[in-house]
């Protein structure tokens, strides 16, 4: 059973959030999800499929991405950046559907900065609940691990993977081109084979018991179509976003005074710090429905 979890935007309802006992209305929000750009969708998609009733704010901050192969210190910033701006919406639970800023700024901020900004809110992540649904899926042991450069140098995946599957034999690779190829619409273009092919090739000689591949990486279900031409039907592909829906309806459930603080009347805005044409057309074609994003400046 995985034991995790997420967030989302916001409309305001007269009823008294019971994380907040003290303010005599606080508002109901929508949960936040935060994304460096489009990757992020292919968990809300999930999330509200999973639980359709609740309100969600969207934030990519296209205009930075890729996080991937920047330094700990500008990931934790920019994430930082976006928690702030979705609390400032109203959001009392983020999640980040981001394994770049999960594996580098979401500890600091849980331990350093949520003290200060709002004990009462919550920032959670992507890595752990993946992590928990794999011991059901390998045969091998043998566990391969795809992510950004980002992802991979912090050792997260290891780490994690090793807490809950001590025997784990587990492989990494980083992929830097696959979130510029998503961010930039070439994901199901022919050129995209190249580098998908290069990576799978390169993580598989490097183990060649691998039977479970990690999408580490919120934009590389967006390439799985490919991704599934070039391995062996031996090979699962351990997708997050229904993983981490399902951690989040069980966070949920587990915590009622914050699913009380959340708000549901199934709406879901989107919020982008490049151009929201641009965002509104990709995230129309990803999540298969009209979008209609709003420009926003972080920083
Ligand atoms: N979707 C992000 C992740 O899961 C991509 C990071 C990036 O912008 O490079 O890591």
């Amino acid at each position: 059973m995985v034991k995790f979890f997420i967030l989302l935007p916001c409309t305001f309802h007269p009823v008294s959030c019971a994380l907040h006992k003290q303010s005599v209305m606080t508002k109901q929000a929508p949960i936040g999800v935060f994304d460096s750009g489009y990757g992020g969708l292919t968990i809300l998609d999930k999330i509200r499929e999973l639980m359709p009733e609740y309100d969600y704010l969207y934030l990519g901050d296209n205009a930075r991405a890729p996080y991937g192969s920047r330094s700990f210190e500008v990931v934790y910033e920019f994430t930082l950046q976006a928690v702030r701006y979705l609390f400032n919406e109203g959001c009392h639970l983020v999640i980040l559907a981001c394994n770049t800023a999960s594996a580098k700024a979401l500890r600091t901020i849980q331990q350093r900065d949520l003290p200060q900004i709002n004990p009462e809110n919550r920032v959670l992540g992507v890595i752990r609940p993946t992590v928990e649904s794999i011991p059901g899926l390998t045969k091998t042991n043998h566990i391969g691990v795809l992510g950004t450069p980002g992802t991979i140098a912090s050792g997260s995946y290891p780490i994690e993977i090793h807490k809950l599957f001590p025997q784990a034999v587990v492989t990494v690779e980083a992929c830097p081109m696959w979130v510029p190829l998503v961010e930039n619409g070439e994901y199901d273009k022919p050129g995209a084979d190249y580098f998908v092919k290069k990576h799978l090739d390169r993580i598989l000689n490097k183990d060649v018991h691998i039977d479970t591949l990690v999408l580490g990486c919120t934009h590389y279900p967006l390439l799985e179509d490919k991704m599934k031409s070039y391995l062996p039907d031996s090979i699962r592909i351990l997708s997050q976003g229904q993983h981490v829906a399902e951690s989040l309806k069980d966070y949920l459930r587990r915590h009622p005074e914050m699913d009380a603080c959340c708000s549901k009347k199934t709406s879901c805005r989107f919020l982008t710090t490049e151009s929201p044409e641009k965002f509104s057309d990709m995230a129309s074609v990803f999540l298969n429905e009209p979008v209609d994003a709003e420009r926003i400046i972080l920083g």
